[in-house]
């Protein structure tokens, strides 16, 4: 029998964390049009091996993120990407969430949806070699009107949906309910619906028997709103952060993952250096904190390579120097 809890552990290695690859088709090319690069499916495989494709990532990635076509395509070296990753000791994942939908109860919120033929997806996706699997809930901040209890609750009970027949599947789940940064709102209210939604999530967890220990939670970090004046220091975002952390997520849980959610690259490794630090400063966190970034790995690198075959060099040296300053930001040893 597959060793979830191992296997969930085994991604915060000293220094290593994971790069999310798993744009969908509609987010890559809304990602890559803002780069100036014009997208079919070969330009997101050429997109795809810019990253995986790069030397020496083994030395800070414990695992990517892929959407599922990437699953079945290889990269410019001939080998399926599963392989060259697997080969590297980096573990393959997929994103199988099918998207959002607006809720019906409260049309202004999403809820993500994907749960209908999830036990055949992901027996197929199994076999292609993923080992762990991603599903993305969206709450949205507005004043004290959003988010809904309902929405966060229907969101949490599907999260755990999820989180069981992955489980079933042998396969680790990545539950990530993501509290978006846009808004006018204080750092303060991300924090208390960072840790109502987590708080919500774990007690459908229970409700559905999910297994806590081979669970990994991807969180957005408590940071004042992107239209709100205030400018947070790290050390306001890691206190305020790690205060909602310990307040909803249980000590059992395999570890935590910090997406970037729209950070600039150089916030993205401060606030989490902070963050690690804070930890390492009060004896640690019940549980270990590492990266599972998009953006802030890959937007320097994609200004850089503009779709273009001679850019790749440059772009991936931009990739792997904010991998190693990621990487050492979670790793204060
Ligand atoms: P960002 O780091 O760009 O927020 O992406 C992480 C992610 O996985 C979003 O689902």
């Amino acid at each position: 029998m597959t060793d979830l809890v191992a296997i969930a552990r085994s991604f915060f290695a000293p220094g290593k964390g994971l790069l999310a690859a798993d744009e969908s088709v509609e987010t890559a090319t809304i990602r890559l049009a803002s780069h100036g690069i014009q997208t079919g499916e070969e330009m997101r495989r050429q997109f795809r091996d810019l990253f995986i494709g790069a030397e020496g990532i083994e030395e800070s990635l414990s695992g990517v993120i892929l959407f599922t076509e990437t699953l079945r395509e290889k990269g410019n070296d001939k080998k399926l990407f599963t392989k060259s990753l697997t080969t590297r000791g980096i573990h393959p994942g997929v994103k199988v969430d099918l998207g959002t939908e607006p809720f019906p109860t409260s049309p202004h919120e999403l809820i993500t949806k994907g749960l209908f033929d999830l036990p055949e997806r992901l027996a197929e996706y199994k076999k292609q070699g993923a080992v762990f699997t991603k599903w993305r809930a969206i709450i949205r901040i507005d004043g004290d009107t959003l988010p809904t209890a309902v929405a966060i609750y229907e969101n949490a009970k599907r999260l755990a949906s999820y989180a069981r027949e992955v489980q079933m599947a042998g396969l680790v789940p990545i539950l990530e309910p993501e509290v978006l940064l846009g808004g006018k709102h204080s750092r303060r209210r991300a924090r208390a619906v960072i840790e109502e939604t987590l708080g919500v999530l774990f007690s459908a967890l229970e409700e559905q028997s999910v297994d806590r220990a081979s669970v990994i939670v991807k969180t957005a970090m408590a940071l004042s709103g992107s239209d709100s004046e205030k400018k947070d220091t790290p050390l306001e975002v890691a206190e305020d952060t790690i205060a909602a952390l310990v307040a909803s997520v249980p000590r059992q849980v395999a570890g935590i993952v910090f997406l970037s959610g729209g950070q600039t690259p150089d916030q993205a490794t401060d606030n989490l250096s902070a963050i690690c630090r804070l930890s390492k400063e009060n004896g640690g966190t019940p549980w270990p904190l590492t990266f599972s970034y998009a953006r802030a790995l890959q937007d320097e690198a994609l200004g850089m390579w503009k779709g273009k075959k001679e850019n790749v060099p440059a772009a991936r040296a931009a990739f792997l120097a904010r991998l190693a300053k990621v990487s050492a930001a979670v790793d204060h040893s």
